[in-house]
């Protein structure tokens, strides 16, 4: 794992956006993994200024979200899918009949789990997976005690997750409290991952994540196992981790590498 730590949200927000306009410059037909939250916002605006400035194009681009309520249709305000034409796609030059986000409307909810990972696979893999991560390690919604092998299914949300989402919801309005949510084995099979976090209450999960064993207790921890994953972190996220000096250290040497060979 690749740690990069930073001074606060808004420069993990620019390294972060800088990754994948580097990835769409390198590739312009990329297949990316996207997220939802608070998290990406800042990210998902650096992408659209990139591209209003014709840094980058997702003309040629494919999508594929993390996860969607199950229950809720696009149009729902609060469904992921809404989330992502607000915050990314209205703004963009994607073509939205190549962004997939899980049917949270499917009649056959298992069914439509199979075709998203044969929908991820027709497009050739995930090229570059961005992700949060929750209070409780979780990453989609891939909560503590998913399978570190998982694909694309139906998962029930934790009591953690729904509070910790429910101020996204108007009060006494319904709340999902099942989701399609991406495996953590879908996830382990993109190229590179990219996770994201920003704030202490991040801390703890960001420590089991790094420094803590694998287990489906956190399952961030799976990154472990990942050959290319890059957890951008801000101080405060980063706050509990006991090396912190050494990864800070370790990411100087990565650029000076980097710079020497002009990359
Ligand atoms: C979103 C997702 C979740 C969030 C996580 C952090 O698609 O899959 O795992 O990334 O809950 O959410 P925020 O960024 O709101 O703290």
């Amino acid at each position: 794992m690749q740690i990069v730590i930073l001074k606060d949200s808004a420069s993990v927000a620019e390294y972060g956006a800088n990754i994948f306009i580097k990835q769409l410059q390198k590739k312009a037909d990329s297949v990316l993994g996207l997220a939802t939250g608070s998290t990406p916002v800042s990210l998902y605006q650096g992408l659209i200024a990139a591209n209003k400035a014709k840094q980058i194009s997702f003309a040629g681009v494919k999508t594929f979200n993390l996860d969607e309520y199950l229950g809720l249709e696009g149009t729902h305000p609060q469904s992921y899918r809404y989330f992502m034409n607000e915050q990314l796609f209205d703004h963009i030059d994607i073509d939205k009949s190549r962004t997939f986000v899980p049917p949270g409307d499917a009649e056959n909810p298992i069914e439509a789990c199979q075709g998203y990972e044969e929908q991820i696979k027709a497009a050739g893999g995930i090229d570059i997976q961005l992700l949060g991560i929750g209070r409780n390690g979780h990453i989609g919604f891939n909560e503590p005690s998913s399978g570190l092998m998982s694909r694309t299914r139906v998962k029930t949300l934790t009591k953690a997750t729904i509070d910790d989402n429910a101020r996204f919801f108007k009060v006494g309005e319904y709340q999902p409290h099942l989701s399609i949510t991406m495996g953590i084995g879908t996830i382990l099979d993109a190229k590179k991952v990219v996770l994201l976090a920003t704030g202490e209450n991040k801390a703890d999960a960001i420590k089991a994540t790094v420094e803590g064993a694998l287990t489906a207790a956190c399952p961030a921890s799976a990154l472990q196992l990942h050959q290319d994953a890059v957890l951008v972190i801000d101080e405060a996220a980063a706050s509990k981790l006991t090396d912190c000096d050494f990864y800070k250290h370790i990411e100087a040497e990565n650029q000076k590498l980097l710079a020497k060979l002009g990359l």
